[in-house]
Order: structure tokens, then sequence, then C-alpha cells
């Protein structure tokens, strides 16, 4: 499932990152990239190791990491430290499916990739192209979304970003696993809660049929968990 997550910068967050962003070192994407998806791909990323991805990394963890549709969605175990990429002058990244066991630099920990998250940082309107596609069980779906919004997809997906043929597409990317590995399941958890969210606005909390759903979803998780 494609989860459009909205404002998780506000405006003025992204105006702060992009002045730092637009400032840094930009260096040749392919680098990073697994031997088939490296011919796939043409684009820039600021060295992860780097002072600037750490701190606004940082600062993207900090935010997803108390953001309830963020959380009710991907039901995060691990994130990967948020990098960021820009594509420019045709820049593209050509179908692929990102690697499934990454280590976490720097450490010993290794983290098996669920979801993907793209951060858009630029609005749609400073760029043409640069759609990121995702395909899916009903054909490929196309995203491009406002500046501070988040996407989120399943990373077993095939996905692409169509070349950018005017200005330049900045956004942060990473990857999250899950406590529940199976998109279907992760799904189901978060219909359920959402359903169970809107009915909190309209029963008391005391109503025993929210009580009841809130035990369902809570004895699904905790069939489904690995923690
Ligand atoms: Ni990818």
């Amino acid at each position: 499932m494609l989860i459009a997550i909205e404002k998780v910068l506000d405006k003025d967050e992204v105006r702060q990152f992009r002045a730092r962003l637009d400032a840094a070192d930009w260096q040749d994407g392919a680098k990073s990239a697994g031997s088939l998806a490296r011919a796939q791909k043409r684009n820039l990323q600021i060295d992860e190791k780097s002072e600037i991805a750490s701190s606004l990394g940082n600062h993207i963890l900090r935010r997803i990491g108390t953001h309830p549709l963020f959380i009710s969605a991907a039901l995060p175990c691990k994130i990967y430290p948020p990098r960021f990429n820009r594509y420019t002058d045709g820049g593209t990244y050509g179908a692929h499916i990102d690697g499934s066991v990454m280590r976490v630099p720097g450490t010993n920990t290794t983290l098996r990739s669920d979801l993907s998250a793209t951060l858009f940082l630029s609005e749609p309107e400073e760029y043409d192209g640069g759609e990121l596609e995702v395909e899916g069980a009903f054909g490929a779906q196309s995203a491009k979304l406002e500046a501070g919004d988040l996407l989120l997809y399943p990373a077993s997906s095939l996905h692409r970003v169509t070349p950018v043929t005017r200005g330049a597409r900045v956004a942060s990317f990473f990857w999250i696993e899950s406590l529940v590995r199976d998109d279907g399941e992760r799904t189901l958890l978060f219909d359920l809660d959402q359903a169970i969210q809107a009915l909190t606005r309209k029963v008391t909390a005391a109503d025993p049929d929210l009580l009841k759903l809130t035990g369902v979803y809570h004895n699904m998780l905790r069939r489904w968990a690995i923690t």
C-alpha cells in the first residue's frame, strides 16, 4: 500500500533544510547502488557520514518518531538514518528494487527493509518530471508530493524516478524495518487503527465496542509483531 503522510516537516523547516542542502557537497549517487541498480541510477547524493546528513537526518527521525500517522502506518522497529538525493539535468533512477537487508553505517546493526520512504523537499512546481512510480497489484502509481510530505511504500515493490527535465528534485529517503513484516497484515492493522481513531472521536472512551475493537487491534499486533 502507498501511504502519503502530509506535513512531516512544515514549510519553515523545509526552507531551512533546503538552505543547507542547496549549499551542500553532492556526489555521484551511482557509487552507493548495487551492481544491477548502478546502471539505472543517475542522481546526486550527500555523503551519509557528513555532519549535514546526520543533523538533518536526526531532525527527520525526531519528527516521524512522534507522528501518529507514520507510527500507525509503518509500525517501525528500526529506521535507517535518512539519506539525501538530488535529481537535476535529466537525472533519473530506472526501475529497481531496493536492497533487502542493510547494515546501518558505522554499526553492527542490520535492518530488513520492509518499507521505503521518500520525504519530498522540493515543491512539485520547482521541477518537471521526477515522479516516483511504484508498481503494485493494480499497476503503477505515480507520486509527486508537496515539500515536507512523505510517501511510504513497500520496499519489495519495483519503483523508479522519472527523468527530471527542469529544475531540481531534492528528497530524503530511508528504509524501515517494521514490527509487522507482511504488507497485507500491516495494512489491515493500519485500516483498523484508523477506524478506531475515527470512532474515538464519536463515542465515549468507555464505549464497550470501542474497547473490544481496541483489544482486537492489540491482539492482532501481538500475534504478528516480531520484535
Ligand atoms: Ni529505490
